[in-house]
């Protein structure tokens, strides 16, 4: 069982990680993981709020953690990511990925014996959503007809694995952006298997009546070479191009005023001040952008709780 895409999850094991959270966070649950569990972290993209909530959570089950930057082992040098998978889940008990091409974390979980763990490609970011949504429903107590407006880079990762697993639990989705910044078509369109979701290059239709309010860094982030050289992305390098077509989609007052009179802030940071935010949404009072990244320590711990007992439904 691992976990690599937001469509492993059936709507029965979103429930069953979320009632993991739940449970521990009402001191409900017995940690079962499995004693002196150790789980690696293979990055090779920078990371703050992902790898240390998951090995704090780790460390706080009663396990341990092996951070490697991917280009520190044998990969930069020509061993395979099979080879790398069958070793490396000999020693541990799971292991948790962040690079680029999903079809790597995909031949890592091919070949390993451990789980896996997706912690980020370019197409998504299934530990982020199910926080997300996690965070949401605690504040509206249900998906079902809540609409979340995501704003920007709706072609992004976070945007794909948001728009799943929120829809699979019955949110509608409205994705707003510029007309030519369309949603990634294969998540926009299995989405819409389940909820309604939308995409608006208006934000005052896409905003209507939303109850929350979404947004992401408009440039996706490089990686890192050896232990300090920042490798750019291909968007990084077109940064300013891309600054330009979304600043008109920056969540600030106006576009607030857009949606619901309750409706809440969401970043998954890091944010990048003044340009896809502004200061006054991300540390106003309709922010719950510090508690959405808080609740990462305790998604962290149910996911891996819940792939410890082989990722049931219930
Ligand atoms: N939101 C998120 O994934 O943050 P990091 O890049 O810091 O892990």
């Amino acid at each position: 069982m691992n976990l690599i895409s937001s469509d492993d999850l059936s709507r029965d094991q979103i429930n069953r990680i979320f009632k993991i959270a739940d449970d521990l966070k009402d001191n409900r649950v017995e940690i079962t993981i499995k004693e002196h569990a150790t789980m690696a972290l293979l990055f090779e993209k920078p990371s703050l709020r992902t790898r240390v909530s998951f090995e704090v959570a780790m460390a706080q089950l009663g396990g341990h953690s092996i951070y490697l930057e991917k280009q520190t082992t044998h990969i930069g040098t020509g061993e395979t990511l099979a080879d790398t998978a069958r070793v490396l889940s000999s020693y541990c008990d799971f292991i948790v990925v962040r690079t680029f091409e999903q079809s790597e974390v995909m031949e890592i979980a091919e070949n390993s014996t451990a789980p896996v763990i997706n912690a980020l490609t370019d197409v998504e970011h299934p530990t982020q959503a199910l926080t997300d949504v996690y965070t949401i429903l605690q504040h509206t107590g249900k998906l079902k007809d809540t609409k979340i407006a995501f704003l920007g880079p709706v072609w992004h990762n976070v945007a794909n694995s948001l728009m799943l697993i929120a829809a699979k639990l019955g949110a509608e989705v409205a994705l707003v952006g510029p007309k030519d910044a369309q949603p990634n078509s294969i998540y926009f369109n299995k989405a819409r298997e389940y909820s309604k979701v939308s995409f608006y290059d208006s934000i005052e239709e896409g905003l209507e009546d939303a109850e929350i309010v979404y947004t992401d860094t408009f440039i996706d982030m490089g990686h890192i070479k050896g232990s300090s050289d920042y490798v750019k992305t291909d968007q990084e390098k077109h940064a300013e191009e891309l600054k330009r077509q979304f600043a008109p989609y920056q969540l600030n007052a106006k576009a607030m005023s857009y949606a619901s009179k309750t409706a809440l802030v969401m970043h998954d940071l890091p944010a990048h001040r003044g340009q896809e935010i502004t200061d006054e949404m991300i540390d106003g009072p309709r922010s719950i952008v510090w508690e959405q990244a808080a609740n990462k320590l305790l998604m962290a711990k149910a996911i891996l709780l819940y792939l410890s007992e082989g990722g049931r439904s219930r």
